[in-house]
């Protein structure tokens, strides 16, 4: 508690654990590169630097705040210091911004041009260094890293994984994996957090919108899109709509007017997923099958679990992920000639998720031989496609998903949230469907604050234990304990990225809280307004597998065996 005074403005302090988080509060937006409030302080790149009252210049991100403190945000001095740096960051640099994929989302470039950086004037004395094309999800070009250590952070971190680390000293340092393999033969996940907090375009999303427009413009090819739930509610942001706003009737349009000739929605397999997994589910309570159950909608979570904790693999749930449910019923109800009608389908997702790229290539990922999903584009693709065509998505009129793959649930609907599946299969499990037992479920502990949530529940005269978990470090530090025997628990959901797929690392980048939120309350609020709420109500789910599924369940719906990468 105390007070400090900021460009001659008092500003009080409570619990914050540095002076730059308090000159933020006082709305001054002081640069930085290497500080995120989700992982430690590191101090590296120094453009936070502020200067006290007796000249004293000091890195504002490191240092702890005390009474009394006077400090200058914007001094001459501090402005030739920051453009130094920035020159010296640029010089060490590749800089072919114009044709970087961030260009126009690049941390650096933006500094750059907010602190007059026109010219360079040293030599980049750094060697040309190959990209890594090895990932499925990424690319990594060391060219453009700056050195800031958040990939290195955020994989030990908040993932749990650990791949990158900083390598050679002075001059010649860099961030490499481990013995300098290429990221996509080591235990990297593919989750793409590296690349949500990476500043400049050092770390990207393999990008394959190339291959999706070649397919659109063939005449031959039915193309299929299904998209995701936490794709529409961080489209809007990128358009100036309102954070965190569902606009899939927009999104539907805009893939329509792309010309995608069916648009299905990923909440329509996610009920599928809530049906056979909390069918899964209750068979193994009943007849004493492998529990915990882990749930095996997040790719990079499966990948986790077999690099990690292979012991636990038959733990994990048959059942194919939304992604890959849809793809593979689409793919079967296709390969009926009289639906064919004599073209050929091409399955194209929209994820928040880069790890879903890595999910579409799996062995497991094909039927009778073919892939299910043939591209997946993440929700940063779909936005610069969005760009590309000119589309002007604000003013879009709201189409609906198409038939007869196009109708979800709400609970499937919240699958983009943490908790969110394992909600829907409470409300599965649970009979009734009013207000007051929706109300009950939500308030059970599944959407409790936290990034390990546990709670009980009580079901058929059993206590059902279930961890709900986002944040790989946190998935690691409690199936620890489930290794140990220090917990038991019946049910486990884990998904990879924080606050699960709506902070996914192919959504839009933001470091904001308030937005984070937003995108959850997002998709609350579009689980709210659904007529249908639970999985075994919606009346496409029920026709289907009173038809065409009959006898098809195994083929489509499950993996055969486990299978991580
Ligand atoms: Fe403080 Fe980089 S943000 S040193």
């Amino acid at each position: 508690m105390g007070t400090i005074t900021i460009d001659g403005r008092k500003v009080e302090f409570t619990d914050e654990k540095n002076v730059l988080s308090i000159i933020r509060k006082a709305g001054i937006d002081i640069p930085t590169l290497c500080y995120h409030s989700a992982l430690s302080t590191f101090g590296a790149c120094r453009l936070c630097t502020v200067e006290d009252d007796r000249g004293r210049t000091f890195a504002s991100c490191s240092e702890e705040p005390r009474d009394g403190m006077v400090i200058y945000t914007n001094t001459g001095k501090l402005r030739k210091y920051r453009k130094m740096i920035i020159e010296l960051l640029l010089a060490a640099h590749c800089r072919d911004c114009t044709t970087c994929v961030e260009n126009g989302n690049c941390k650096l470039q933006t500094l750059a041009h907010r602190y007059g950086v026109t010219e360079v004037r040293f030599d980049n004395y750094r060697e040309e260094l190959p990209l890594d094309l090895s990932s499925p999800s990424i690319i990594r070009d060391p060219n453009k890293c700056i050195l800031c250590g958040n990939c290195v952070r955020v994989c030990s971190e908040l993932q749990g994984v650990g791949v990158l680390g900083f390598a050679h000293r002075g001059t010649d340092a860099m961030v490499m994996t481990a013995f300098d393999r290429e990221i996509g033969t080591t235990e990297c996940v593919n989750c793409g957090q590296c690349r949500v907090y990476c500043p400049t375009g050092a770390i990207s999303i393999k990008n394959d919108k190339e291959a999706v427009w070649d397919v659109l413009a063939d005449p031959n090819v039915r193309v299929v899109a299904q998209v995701a739930p936490a794709v529409r509610v961080a489209v809007g942001d990128a358009f100036g709509l309102t954070k965190g706003k569902s606009v899939m009737g927009k999104i539907v349009a805009a893939l329509h007017k792309m010309g995608f000739d069916e648009v299905y929605d990923t909440t329509f397999s996610a009920d599928l997923t809530i049906m056979e997994e909390s069918a899964e589910f209750l068979e193994r309570v009943q007849n004493g099958g492998k529990l915990p159950l882990l749930t095996s909608c997040c790719p990079a979570w499966v990948k986790f679990v077999g690099d990690q904790f292979p012991d636990f693999k038959d733990n994990v749930s048959t059942c194919r992920s939304p992604q890959g449910m849809m793809s593979g019923v689409v793919k079967e109800y296709f390969r009926d000639p009289e639906n064919a009608k004599g073209k050929k389908t091409i399955m194209v997702s929209f994820m928040p998720c880069t790890a879903k790229k890595m999910e579409a290539k799996r062995p497991n990922s094909y039927t009778e031989g073919e892939m299910d999903t043939d591209f997946v584009l993440t929700t940063t693709e779909l936005v610069e496609m969005i760009r590309t065509t000119g589309i002007n998505f604000t003013d879009l009129e709201s189409e609906s998903s198409d038939i007869p793959f196009g109708l979800g649930s709400g609970g499937g609907v919240i699958f983009g949230v943490t908790g969110g599946v394992t909600e829907a299969v409470i409300r599965r499990l649970v009979p009734g469907h009013d207000a007051a037992t929706l109300d009950s479920i939500a308030e059970c502990g599944v959407r409790q604050e936290g990034f390990i949530r546990e709670f009980t529940i009580p079901y058929n005269g059993m206590d059902v234990k279930i961890c709900v978990i986002s944040g790989l470090a946190n998935a690691r530090t409690v199936m620890e304990q489930v290794r140990s025997g220090e917990k038991e628990y019946h049910l486990i959901e884990v998904m990879a990225c924080r606050n699960g797929c709506v902070m996914g690392g192919g959504q839009p980048c933001v470091s904001d809280e308030k937005i984070k939120n937003s995108r959850t309350e997002g998709l609350y609020r579009a689980d709210n307004i659904s007529v249908v709420k639970k999985c075994n109500e919606n009346p496409t789910i029920i026709s289907l597998y009173d038809g065409f599924l009959k006898g098809k369940e195994h083929k489509l719906l499950h993996n055969e065996e486990f299978c991580a990468k």
